[in-house]
Formats: structure tokens, sequence, C-alpha cells
């Protein structure tokens, strides 16, 4: 009987390769096209890790063209006979795994990779891609426009969020795939490249300057950032000698320099708040491109379509906690980075002068029933297309605000701590925060199921505030 039973269960594995149709290198698989995500389901690849990614490009203001190779250093984490990156409206003229030339094919998003020979699970291999084009944003579900996004001086404002990276690098671009990042940009003299991480060089080669960047911490691919300007640079350092840099458009320079003037203090601020700040540099990057509709988080750095207000500095900033060390499992739980990143505006206004965090509290409560963010329980905001609506943001903050009320601050700050400290980054996903909440708390464990029912997973305004 049970040596039956484990015989049928070894089969399945063998099954499925079979159905899949991989007949190469003994059962070695394609990685699956998509890591999964019910709201991105095509997004990422779950056949392999990427370690590394070593990023060499040239971009042209005048002509909005791009051109670059990408290499990938990578663990297969299954006996993987081909995988896929995402990747969009670029061309591919080469890709070499260990030094072969691989077979490709570029299909929608996908680019489509069999090496020469299929890859053992658990070993590292290099994937280098050849590619050019000229990089246009993707519009997502919700409709608003990511990725590489040209502005009409040339400039380009890159936001990767949530689907963006594929518009100007090949990526496993799924938020549970993290990499380190080393970036190289060669643009014309007069122009500066800005991405995550410390500036290691800026040389003059010929009539161009190449800055070469460095994030060594685990990165979205969502998160990176190349963006070139005509930018005024600023260097300085917070009280524990963190190095800020900050690249502003001249265009927002005034508006811009009182909030970045707060910076080191809002990273100081928000270290004690959530505990020591995760990145090894800080700074903006501030645009003029309002036609674009948002910032975002991109990781040390954040980038901002205009001179940002001191909330939305405090949120960027607040995400470098929540969002980007530590990561989302799954799209649906945005609110683990929006819900706590609007906390934190909350909490800044009213430890400087602004309303309580019970008022805003208060005040998002007497919204009227028929009000968006009652649409959807902010543990599951209602789709892709409904990502960045105000369930996860501001009921998000609520669900904390219960938490606070519940557990009082002692406890409720040392939730916020270890949550960023256990899961620094890697990633977490809505259940394991409601774990920590009721250990940390192990006296409200009622009270808690009935907050995180009604306020995290239910749906409609609560009858109660
Ligand atoms: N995470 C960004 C923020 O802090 C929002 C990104 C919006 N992205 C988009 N494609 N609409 O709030
Ligand atoms: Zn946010």
């Amino acid at each position: 009987m049970i040596t039956r039973r484990l015989l049928a269960l070894a089969a399945v594995p063998v099954l499925v390769a079979l159905l899949a149709g991989a007949s190469q290198g003994g059962g070695a698989t394609p990685g699956a096209a998509g890591a999964g995500d019910p709201y991105f389901p095509q997004s990422g690849d779950g056949g392999y890790h990427v370690v590394h990614y070593g990023l060499s490009l040239g971009y042209t203001p005048a002509t909005g063209k791009l051109a670059g190779t990408a290499v990938l250093t990578s663990t297969a984490t299954q006996d993987l006979s081909a995988f896929d990156l995402d990747l969009s409206g670029l061309t591919v003229s080469a890709v070499v795994v260990d030094g072969s030339a691989a077979h490709f094919t570029q299909s929608g998003v996908k680019l489509l990779v069999t090496p020469a020979a299929a890859i053992d699970s658990g070993s590292s291999f290099r994937t280098t891609v050849t590619y050019a084009g000229k990089p246009a944003p993707v519009t997502d579900p919700d409709g608003s426009a990511d990725g590489w996004i040209t502005q009409p001086d040339g400039s380009s404002f890159v936001a990767g969020e949530p689907q963006g990276a594929m518009t100007w690098f090949p990526a496993n671009g799924h938020p549970l795939d993290k990499s380190a990042y080393d970036i190289a940009v060669a643009v014309p003299h007069g122009w500066t490249a800005v991405c995550n991480g410390r500036l290691v060089s800026q040389r003059d080669e010929g009539s161009s300057t190449v800055f070469a960047w460095r994030e060594s911490r685990p990165t979205a691919a969502a998160l990176v950032t190349a963006s070139v300007g005509k930018f005024q640079v600023s260097q300085d350092w917070t009280a524990s000698g963190l190095p800020v840099y900050n690249a502003v458009d001249p265009r927002e320079a005034a508006a811009a320099a009182p909030v970045l003037a707060q910076l080191p203090e809002v990273v100081t601020w928000e270290s004690r708040m959530f505990g020591r700040y995760p990145f090894d540099s800080a700074g903006a990057i501030v645009e003029h491109a309002p036609s674009v509709g948002f910032a975002l988080e991109t990781e040390s750095r954040p980038i901002y379509d205009r001179a940002p207000d001191i909330d939305t500095l405090v949120h960027e900033t607040a995400h470098q906690w929540f969002g980007d060390s530590v990561s989302l499992t799954s799209w649906k739980d945005i609110w683990l980075n929006e819900g706590f990143a609007t906390y934190a505006e909350w909490l800044w206004d009213a430890q400087h002068g602004g309303p309580t965090t019970a008022a805003r509290f208060a005040a998002a409560y007497a919204l009227p029933a028929s009000a968006d963010l009652w649409s959807h329980p902010a543990a599951d905001p209602g789709g892709a297309a409904r990502l960045f609506g105000t369930p996860g943001y501001e009921r998000g903050a609520m669900v904390l605000e219960k938490l606070r009320e519940t557990v009082g601050d002692p406890v409720f700050f040392s939730v916020l701590r270890t949550w960023a400290t256990d899961h620094r980054y890697g990633h977490g996903d809505t259940a394991q925060f409601v774990a920590l909440s009721r250990k940390l708390a192990p006296g409200s464990a009622k009270a808690l199921d009935a907050l995180f029912a009604t306020w995290l997973y239910g749906q409609g305004k609560p009858a109660q505030p």
C-alpha cells in the first residue's frame, strides 16, 4: 500500500513534465510564465531567481533611444529547459547563456529564452541580453502609465510599479524576485543619469558622461530607476552619516528646496519610529513631469513627478521600510505598502503640529457609505485595476490606527519595528502581519480578531468607528 502511494506521488512531477512537452535535459521544464500573482499573473517567471543585474545602457535624449546589455546572474529554482523575462517594446538582438548563444523569441511582453543546455536546479547561470529601441511606458489595468516615461525635453521619468521595469530592461519582474543592481548609463554631456544606491563613478567618455550606480541590497525590479535629466545635483549627509544625493529639475528647484532640506530629518525621525534605515544611501529625484501624476518609492531614492510636499516626502520615505525593504508577496497585499506609508504621513503630521491620528481616522470614518474606501477590503482592494485605490491607502491606515488604539503605543510601535526587522530585505504577507500582532499582544486576541475581521478583511463601512 505505502509503496504504491509513494510511487503514485513520484509519478506526478514526471507526468507534469511530459505534459509540458519537456523532452530535453532529462526532465527539465520551462520556468512557469508568470510568478502566479492573482493580480498580475504574467509578471515574472517562477523557475529562477536573479541574484544580480548588471545593466550597461546608453540613452540619447534627442532621439529617445536606449541601447544596452543586461547581464543577469541567476539561480535556477528547478531543472530549467527554458525561461522567460519580461520585456516590453524593445528589440533583442542576442541572448547568451553561460557563454553559448541561446535561442530566443519575443512574444508580447515576454522574452523566451532556450539555452543550448538545460540548467540544473540550484545552479548559477549568467544571461546576457543585448537590446535596443525607443522605450515607452506600459498602460496598467488602472489606466495609469508606468515604466520609462520620456518627457517632451527628452528627459526620462523611470518608475516601474507595478510592471514597468520591463519597458527598459529584461526582468524577472514580480516583487517576489529581489536582486542587487549595478547600472551604468551613458548620456550626452550636460545630462545626468540617476539610479538607486550609491554613485560609484562618473566619467567622461568621448561625447558622453557615464554614471555608474550600485544598489547592493535586494531590490524589486519595479523599484529600480534610471532617470535622466538636466538636473541640479546636491549631496548631503544625515545626522548619522548616511549620504543623501538629490537630483532636481531646475524648473522645480525653488519649490523643492525647502522640502528636500527636511529629508535628513524625515529619515532620522522615521528611523526612530520604524527602526534603522534599511539602505546605505538616500535622496530624491524631482522631475518636471506633471502628466505622470504620481511619485514612486524607487529604492533608496524616490522619484517625484514635481516638487513634493512634506506629506509625499514622508510617504515615499516610509516606503523604504514598508514596500522596499519588506516587499509584497502578492500585489493584493498592497495595504502593507500603502496603508503603512499613509499612516506614516498621519504620524508625522500629528507630531508636527497637525491633526492627531485619531482625528484623521475620524475624518475618514465620516465619509459616506458610498465612498470608495468602503468598496473593498483593505486586504484585497479589488483587483489590478484598483491596485492604488483608497482601500489600500486610507482604509489600510485606518487598520493601523485601530491596532494602535487596541494594543497601545508601546506594543503598536513594537509591532511596526518587529515587522520591519523580521522581514528586512525580504517579503511579508497580510496573514504574517496579523500573526505578528497577535503574538505581540497576546492579551488582546479577541479584540484583534474582531478588529482585523472588520477593518482589514471586511467590506463596506463598519457600523462603529
Ligand atoms: N507606490 C506609489 C505611491 O507611493 C504609487 C505608484 C503608482 N503607480 C502607478 N502606476 N499608478 O503611492
Ligand atoms: Zn505609496
